[in-house]
């Protein structure tokens, strides 16, 4: 059974999780809800001046049957994830090491040696949605880079079998999404784990990564389409991407597809500055961003592959109401159709009104 705790900053340990969000005395958040604490979170808190907060302490008492629990306390509860997220894990320790070798020139790629961790990993899940489900309820990691690529690598997998790639290309795409952010290696490690605001210039040597991700991956033998995904995933269709602006059919389709697991991915998962959103804030982000900045092709199959898995699923609405998502609307994927009590309500029409969390 899980309990609040309130500690005390000397008592703060690796391993502890939050339990509300901490804000500082200038009211900025420091700390989101759910994360568990590190060395480097609790420099942070002290810096901050947090003299005491809550965290979740688990009791030896058995577990109460919860009234309503929300969607991802129940995923996080199952067996099937906890041993997912032991294996993820001991996964990207060991990812960590090769992937690092990759900056050598002179290093062969061990292209089994690599898709073994995607493939590990999927065959301990059910597959399709419920991946997507396991990577939204992990706890925040450290290791942002090489985390977020095993989880494009695996979300591509999910993608590439929802467009029913052959299994060649399903191979090759799962590997792209594992190696797409490589040209990371090559920046300061100061700037990518940096936790304040970046700035301008910080910016420019960020966006030098898809070319130093290209030059890494060109000589190493493998599919063109590796490289070509690496240098082109943050191209947009509509020209707005980087570095080369180009647009639509002259962007590689297998950057395409990592381009939207990319940013979806980015949106769902948990950093130290704010709580990972829900799959639905997702996708209205992504629809009010501009679906036009995607392949058709990809992104409308993408998102209602997404939506169309929560179809049935109970959900709290923005004014606190709850009811289940009976249709989804192809025109406005975050608005569906709401069952309630006695009546039907079609969030398309509600102008102020959103899906807030999965039940
Ligand atoms: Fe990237
Ligand atoms: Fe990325």
């Amino acid at each position: 059974m899980l309990n609040k705790q309130r500690i005390s900053i000397k008592q703060a340990k690796p391993g502890l999780i939050v339990s509300d969000d901490i804000y500082n005395s200038t009211n900025q958040l420091v700390i989101s809800k759910g994360v568990m604490l590190t060395d480097r979170i609790i420099t942070r808190l002290k810096f901050n001046s947090i003299s005491e907060f809550n965290i979740i302490q688990e009791t030896k008492e058995p577990l109460m049957p919860v009234k309503e629990t929300s969607y991802s306390q129940k995923v996080r509860e199952s067996i099937e994830f906890q041993e997912f997220q032991s294996a993820f894990t001991e996964q990207v320790d060991t990812f960590k090491n090769e992937f690092n070798k990759l900056t050598d020139k002179n290093e062969p790629i061990d292209i089994d040696g690599l898709l073994e961790h995607t493939s590990d990993l999927l065959h301990k899940t059910r597959n399709g949605i419920h991946v997507f489900d396991m990577l939204h309820c992990m706890r925040q990691y450290d290791d942002i880079t090489y985390v977020h690529c095993m989880n494009v690598s695996l979300l591509c997998n999910v993608f590439g079998q929802w467009l029913k790639l052959p299994d060649k290309d399903l191979e090759v795409l799962t590997l792209a999404g594992l190696l797409h952010d490589v040209g990371k290696l090559s920046l300061p490690g100061e700037l990518i784990n940096k936790q304040e605001k970046l700035t301008a210039s910080d910016y420019i040597t960020i966006k030098t990564h898809p070319i130093q991700g290209y030059n890494i991956l060109k000589n190493k033998g493998l599919d063109p389409r590796i490289a070509n995904a690496a240098l082109m995933h943050h191209e947009r269709c509509d020209g707005s991407g980087y570095p080369y602006k180009i647009k639509g059919d002259e962007i590689e389709p297998f950057a395409k597809i990592i381009g939207i697991v990319d940013v979806y991915d980015a949106m769902t998962s948990a950093r130290v500055y704010r709580p990972a959103l829900s799959p639905f804030e997702a996708i209205s982000v992504f629809e009010s961003e501009g679906l036009q900045k995607y392949d058709p092709a990809y992104i409308l199959l993408f998102l209602e592959k997404i939506v169309q898995a929560y179809v049935g699923n109970r959900v709290r609405l923005s004014n606190g109401k709850e009811g289940e998502i009976r249709l989804i609307n192809k025109q406005a994927l975050s608005k569906p159709v709401i069952q309630l009590a006695s009546s039907f309500l079609d969030l398309s029409k509600e102008k102020d009104l959103k899906v807030e969390a999965l039940l």
